[in-house]
C-alpha cells in the first residue's frame, strides 16, 4: 500500500537515446519527462562524503533531482516517514512535491546534481529549520 510519504515523490525512468556516438538523455518540460513546467535549472558539485545539503522544505517549489555524473543519496522525510533514495545513474531522476524536508548526502567525489525546479528562487518559500517545517504541517 502507498503511504503518504510515498504519494510526495517519484522515481522517473528517462530514455536514453544513445547511439554509437554516446548517451543522450532529454527531459522536456510541461508533463513531457519532468511533471512541471522548469523555471530555474541549478548544479550541485564539489560536495564531499561529509556534507549534508539541503535540510529544507519548499512551501511552493517542486524538484527533480539528477545524478549527471556520480551519486549521491536523498533522504526524504514528511514529518512522520522518513526515505532514503540513491541517486546512481544519470537517467534518473527523482521528483519531489512540494513540503517535503530533504536532505542530500553521501556524494561521491565526481557527483554532479542537477535540479530543475518549479519555481523562480524565493528563498521565502524556504523552511529551514525542522521544528518549523513540523509547526507548519500540523498548521495546515
Ligand atoms: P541552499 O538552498 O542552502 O543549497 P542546498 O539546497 O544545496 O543545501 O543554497 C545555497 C546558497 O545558494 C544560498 O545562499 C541560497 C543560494 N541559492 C540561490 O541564490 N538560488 C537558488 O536557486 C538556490 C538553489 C540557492
Amino acid at each position: 500500500m502507498k503511504t503518504a510519504l510515498d504519494n510526495m515523490y517519484s522515481i522517473l525512468n528517462f530514455e536514453e537515446k544513445g547511439d554509437e556516438r554516446g548517451s543522450l538523455i532529454v527531459a522536456e518540460g510541461d508533463g513531457i519527462d519532468i511533471p512541471f513546467a522548469i523555471k530555474r535549472v541549478f548544479y550541485i558539485y564539489g560536495s564531499d562524503a561529509e556534507v549534508t545539503r539541503g535540510q529544507h522544505a519548499n512551501k511552493k517549489t517542486e524538484f527533480v533531482l539528477i545524478n549527471i555524473c556520480g551519486t549521491s543519496k536523498v533522504k526524504m522525510n514528511n514529518g512522520k516517514e522518513e526515505k532514503v533514495i540513491v541517486l546512481d545513474r544519470p537517467r534518473m531522476g527523482l521528483y519531489l512535491k512540494k513540503m517535503l524536508w530533504k536532505e542530500m548526502y553521501d556524494f561521491s567525489e565526481d557527483s554532479i546534481l542537477l535540479v530543475l525546479a518549479s519555481e523562480h528562487y524565493d528563498a521565502g518559500e524556504y523552511i529551514r529549520e525542522y521544528s518549523k517545517y513540523l509547526a507548519y504541517i500540523d498548521s495546515l
